[in-house]
Formats: C-alpha cells, structure tokens, sequence
C-alpha cells in the first residue's frame, strides 16, 4: 500500500503537483441524533421493544447506539455475568428486566426484537430460538460459527418470517455506497485484485480483555456460556476473552476476515469466492490460545477479480486497517471514513524499449512508432486524478446499521443485510481457517452455499 498514497501525498510537494488533479468532497453522513432519556424517543405504538442477549463489550456498545435510533426502547437484557447484567441496570434503569436465561426474555411478550452479541457459538441457537418465539433479530456477525449453522438459520428465517439483520455495520456505511457507485460507473476500470489488510499491535487488540476481579462460577453462569461448546472446568480467559479458543469462535477469520468480506461483497455486488487457499499460524502470542495470530489468505472471484487478505497481531508498526481496489485505470482506497479514487487513464500508446539496438535503428524503430502514435499528450503523461470523498464528522455507520434494521422491523421490507448475505461473508471467511488446516486448496460454491 506504499506506494501509491504515499507517492500521491509526496508528489503533491514535487513536480508531479502538475499532473495531479486532487479534489475532496465530504460525503452526506447522518450523525446520531440527540437523545437525552437514553432510551431512544418513545412514540406510543410505534416504539419498538428491544432486549439485549450478551450484554458484553458489543452488546453495551451496540444498545448505546442502538438506543439513539428514535422509537426504540430497551426492556430486558440476558448475560451470563451478574456484574454486567448489574451495570445495564446502572446504565439503562433498574426497571431494565434482568436474567441469565434469555428465554425468560423470548417469552416475554413486551419484546419486539432482539439484539444478539452473544460469542459466535450462541449466534445460531440463540437466533433461531428467538425468530421461532415470533421476534425480529439484530444477529452480530460473524452469522456462523460452524458452517452448519448457515442453513439452519436461513431455514428459520424464511419458515417464521422475521426480520433478521446481521450486524457488518459497513454494509449500511455512507463510505461504502460511494465506493460501491464508484466502482459500479468504472471509476477504476476494470477490477482485477482487491486487498485488505488488519494490522494490530497491543494486547487489546491480540483479544486479551480484561476479566473481572470477581470472576468465578458464582458470579458467571459457565455451564450456560459454554452451551454447546466442549465441557471443562471453569475458565475466567475462557469466559472472557472467548476470541482465542476456536470452541467459541473461528479466529480472526470470524472476527475480522468476516468485516472485510462483507464490505468487498457489498462493494463489487459478488456473492463470493469458489476458491481459497490461506497459510496462518501463532507467531506472538503463545499464551494458551488456539487461534492464529496471523492469517493470510488469497481468494479466487467469479467475477475475474482475486482477493487478498491478511490480518496481523504482531504488527511492529501502526494499528491499522484498509482496501485497495486494483483496477485497470486506477485505484480506489477504503482508509477510516474515507474513500479515495486514484484515476490513471489507459495507457494511449504500448511505448518502446530499443536502447540496446544500434543507433540507426533507434532512429528507425521511433521514427515509424511515432507515424503510428503521434504524441498525444506534449507536456506529458495525461494527469491523474485523485479524489476523496469523506463520511462528515462523527458520522456512525453502526447508527445507519440500526436505522436501517428498526426500519425494516417497521415496515416489513427487506433488510440491507440478510442471513443469506450473512452466510456468504462467514462462510467465505471460515474457508481460510479450513485451508490452514487442511494444509490445501478449498473450494465453495457461492450461490449455493456450499463446500465443492
Ligand atoms: N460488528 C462489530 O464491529 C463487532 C465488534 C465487536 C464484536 N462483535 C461481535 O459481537 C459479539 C460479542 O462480542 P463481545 O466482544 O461483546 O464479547 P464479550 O465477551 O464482551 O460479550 C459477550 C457476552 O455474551 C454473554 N453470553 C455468553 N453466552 C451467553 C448466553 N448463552 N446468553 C446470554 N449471554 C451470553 C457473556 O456473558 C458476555 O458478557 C461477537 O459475536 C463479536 O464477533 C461485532
């Protein structure tokens, strides 16, 4: 990624300025709008009832966010630790129904929808259970944890008729739509390579969150975390940064391959790879976990475009995280809320490599080339465009995300993100976990869902 952004943004100092036509423009962002109750403006029978399922770090953040959308209004939470049941009361009124079981919450008929940030291994149980009691569904991604969740819950989908949004919030993103009409009126030609990276370098980021103090199996329910996980003993690492064991999660492919997935799928309209081949291991952090640190994986697009992705945990340098588009007349960089469009024009002429031949036919090789492409351009290269388009300050896609799932709960229409969008981001992900342990090539069928 050196390259061309940096070169862009040192040239800008050079004599390259000149041939470089660099525009900015700020994207249309809804921010959040004001709401002081902290529940969301409630609006008699319009007010959707929301509970949350997995009241952890996602969960709390994403019931904030949540809470902002107008006519929403939060009346129970399920978690398996008392102390962050306790702070939801704290946070959102002690009349805030609490419990450990969240099919007290299911049975409750003052729940219209339910928003899932449980560990992936509770994603397909607790959704399903939640559409067959007639609720709509916020499922946080990845959908999957298995790929046998992926039909079970896209049955259960259409058997009950519920809404069910999965939450890659950047499929709602104001960033990615411009990126998407970009690329749709050929912006950068003719897309040939995408790639996306995620470099971390702190402890947090490696997924060592921090446990409680009081952390023990009276205050956590294990048996219910571990559903339908193999049983051990009690594990507060286990119960607290579940992301390091595959029994609870798929690695930093359900974790972070799955984002990047869902924005290159929504992006280029694909409905996925037909084949991956990955290479991961734990390089850093030998602390007991089970699931790779670094991953990289490469991906074959119908559509005749390759994907590359790797995510990092021992990145020496800065935390970061991207897209680049590769087209055959430019480049198109996803970075933060920003996207930038780096147009160069197609070649006008092939050009000439002669300088070993003798001078006589130097001077014959050029004078025929340039009967046959006179010069087009005097001055030089015709110039490259740069243009960026940002998201307006404090602009939230997960706010987007949440408007667009409380508007399809109101008005039945279809969601931005469907279980059958879900799958294919998940299932796609979880190839790379299979062809590192495979050792080999792995192959899926996009439009079926399905392992070749
Ligand atoms: N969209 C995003 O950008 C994003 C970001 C972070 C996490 N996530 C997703 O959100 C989910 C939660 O991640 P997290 O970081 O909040 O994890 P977390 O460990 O902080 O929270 C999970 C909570 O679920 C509870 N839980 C476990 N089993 C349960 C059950 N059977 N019933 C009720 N509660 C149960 C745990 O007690 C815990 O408090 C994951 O699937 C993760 O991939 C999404």
């Amino acid at each position: 990624m050196m390259d061309r952004r940096v070169f862009l943004q040192t040239a800008g100092k050079t004599a390259a300025l000149a041939a470089t036509a660099t525009k900015m423009t700020r994207l249309v962002g809804q921010e959040p709008e004001a709401d002081q109750s902290g529940q969301g403006s409630v609006s008699g029978s319009d007010t959707i009832r929301l509970a949350l399922i997995g009241a952890g770090i996602q969960g709390q953040g994403d019931t904030h966010t949540a809470l902002q959308v107008p006519g929403v209004k939060l009346v129970a939470v399920a978690d398996c630790y008392d102390g962050r049941l306790a702070h939801t009361k704290e946070m959102w009124g002690a009349d805030v129904f609490t419990t450990r079981d969240y099919r007290e919450i299911l049975a409750r008929k003052d729940v219209d929808a339910v928003l899932i940030a449980t560990p992936d291994h509770w994603h397909k149980q607790a959704a399903c259970d939640a559409m067959k009691a007639g609720k709509d569904v916020y499922l946080e991604k990845p959908m999957i944890h298995l790929y046998s969740d992926g039909p079970e819950i896209i049955e259960t989908w259409k058997s009950t008729n519920r809404i069910l949004q999965v939450g890659s919030q950047r499929v709602s993103s104001v960033v990615y739509a411009k990126a998407k009409e970009l690329l749709d009126s050929g912006a950068i030609g003719k897309l040939n390579m995408v790639t996306a990276r995620w470099d971390r370098n702190s402890s947090i980021g490696a997924w060592n969150y921090s446990i409680p103090l009081d952390a023990s199996t009276t205050t956590c329910d294990w048996m219910r975390f571990e559903g339908t996980a193999p049983k051990m003993d009690f594990s507060a690492e286990r119960f607290f940064q579940w992301r390091k064991w595959k029994d609870y999660g798929s690695g930093v492919a359900g974790d972070l391959f799955v984002h990047l997935f869902s924005g290159t799928h929504f992006i280029t309209g694909s409905h996925g790879p037909t084949r991956a081949m990955a290479t991961g291991a734990i390089r850093f952090w030998k602390d007991g976990r089970d699931a790779d640190d670094v991953l990289l994986a490469l991906f074959d697009y119908p559509e005749g475009f390759n994907l590359s992705l790797h995510v990092n945990f021992v990145d020496g340098g800065e935390e970061s995280e991207g897209f680049l588009f590769t087209g055959s007349e430019g480049l198109m960089e996803i970075a933060g809320n920003k996207v930038t469009v780096t147009r160069t024009p197609l070649e006008t002429e092939p050009g000439y490599t002669v300088s070993t031949f003798t001078d006589a036919m130097q001077k014959e090789y050029v004078a025929q080339y340039r009967k046959k492409y006179p010069v087009m351009h005097p001055s030089g290269a015709p110039p490259e465009e740069v243009e960026t388009f940002a998201a307006a300050r404090g602009y939230s896609d997960s706010y987007d995300h949440f408007k667009n799932f409380f508007n399809s709960v109101r008005t039945r229409k279809p969601v931005v993100e469907d279980p059958v969008f879900g799958f294919r981001a998940a299932g796609a992900a979880l190839l790379a976990n299979l062809s590192v342990e495979k050792g080999n090539v792995v192959h899926w069928k996009p439009e079926t869902m399905e392992l070749a």
